[in-house]
């Protein structure tokens, strides 16, 4: 099977990438360079996405079986994909987002016929508008589009809320005893992924004719509460966790940039039901509970120390927060 990447080098492609090598498939990966290379067996093809042009000169008049574009955010990379890949792959599988399921969600459970709809977060609702432009494309003619939905998925960084995204920041405040926020009273329900568990879902749907038409996600079935994802990471550190508890509309007011990603996403209680991918993916079922994942990522960063990053935004951000509330309640 012959499979092009967009993308492929990046936090939960990378995963996916090694699996698909070690499977035998003919993978070729499309993207700057600017990451680590892909891993032996697979083919670099040196291009930018926002250059249209040099992409097309790029991949000549090559044919594949699955074309998978990991970075279509918006609309127009839709569009550009569509005239890219129209007639040339018997499959296209977008990257959408678990975060477009309604919100605030009506059903604790999310199926993949859970309405999508987010009013609060612009990077979902632009999610929503690739799986409607592409579905329009489906039943116009015939692209052979997949959807798949990751909710929160990691492998060498932190899946957490507040504290950064690929740094080590949030692991840093800890060792140094410094608090960190926890959204809301931190009971609410959330399902981490590990990307190697994603990855053998994933993989199942290259080039499955069942699959399309079709949206999937692809999760873990362990349920934690946010108070647990960040005990056991302070677990996997071997310190203590100073959590502070701050409600998240307090935090989406003094800190605006948290309101899509808290108020649109981890402040609901989700759950999974995985049924459809282990139904069309016989087999599938993510094995790496988070206790066993988290010690991977420690043991990640302390084999490769210039991995951690500290990013002092991050950190003024979290001590501003910090200070509003204390001011607050003071
Ligand atoms: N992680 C999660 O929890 C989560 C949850 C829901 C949805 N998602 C979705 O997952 C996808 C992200 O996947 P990922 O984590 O593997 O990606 P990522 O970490 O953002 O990596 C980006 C990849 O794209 C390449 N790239 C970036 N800009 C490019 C350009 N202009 N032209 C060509 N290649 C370019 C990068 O390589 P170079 O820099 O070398 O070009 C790299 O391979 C997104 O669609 C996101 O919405 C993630």
């Amino acid at each position: 099977m012959k499979v092009l990447f967009i993308g492929g080098t990046g936090f939960i492609s990378t995963s996916v990438t090694r699996l698909a090598v070690s499977r035998g498939l003919s993978l070729a990966l499309l993207n700057r360079g600017q990451r680590q290379a892909g891993p032996p067996g697979c083919r670099c093809i040196l291009a930018d996405m926002q250059k249209p042009d040099e992409v097309r000169a790029a991949l000549g008049d090559e044919q594949f079986d699955v074309v998978v574009d990991w970075i279509a955010y918006a609309p127009e990379h839709i569009e550009r994909d569509l005239a890219l890949f129209r007639g040339r792959t018997g499959q296209y599988i977008f990257i959408s987002s678990a975060s477009a399921y309604q919100k605030p969600p009506s059903h604790y459970l999310i199926t993949e016929s859970t309405p999508l709809s987010n009013p609060f977060w612009d990077y979902s609702q632009n999610k929503i508008a690739c799986e409607e432009r592409l579905l329009r494309a489906y039943r116009e003619e015939q692209f052979p589009v997949t959807i798949v939905r990751p909710s929160l998925t990691y492998d060498p960084q932190f899946p957490i809320a507040i504290g950064g995204w690929g740094c080590y920041t949030l692991a840093d405040r800890m060792q140094r005893g410094e608090p960190i926020i926890v959204h809301g009273d931190g009971s609410s329900l959330w399902v981490v992924t590990h990307a190697e568990d994603f990855a053998k879902g994933f993989v199942g749907l290259l080039g499955h004719t069942q699959a399309i038409g079709h949206a999937f996600h692809i999760t873990a079935d362990e349920v934690l509460t946010w108070n647990e994802i960040y005990q056991t990471i302070a677990d996997a550190l071997g310190v203590e966790a100073k959590m502070v508890h701050i409600p998240s509309e307090f935090i989406a007011r003094v800190a605006p940039g948290f309101r899509g990603s808290l108020l649109g996403d981890k402040t609901w209680s989700v759950v999974f039901d995985n049924t459809k991918i282990k139904t069309i993916v016989p087999g599938y079922q993510a094995t790496i509970p988070f206790r066993e994942g988290i010690r991977r990522t420690v043991a990640a960063f302390e084999a490769n120390p210039q991995r951690k990053r500290i990013d002092e935004k991050v950190n003024r951000e979290m001590d501003g927060i910090l200070k509003s509330f204390g001011a607050c309640n003071s």
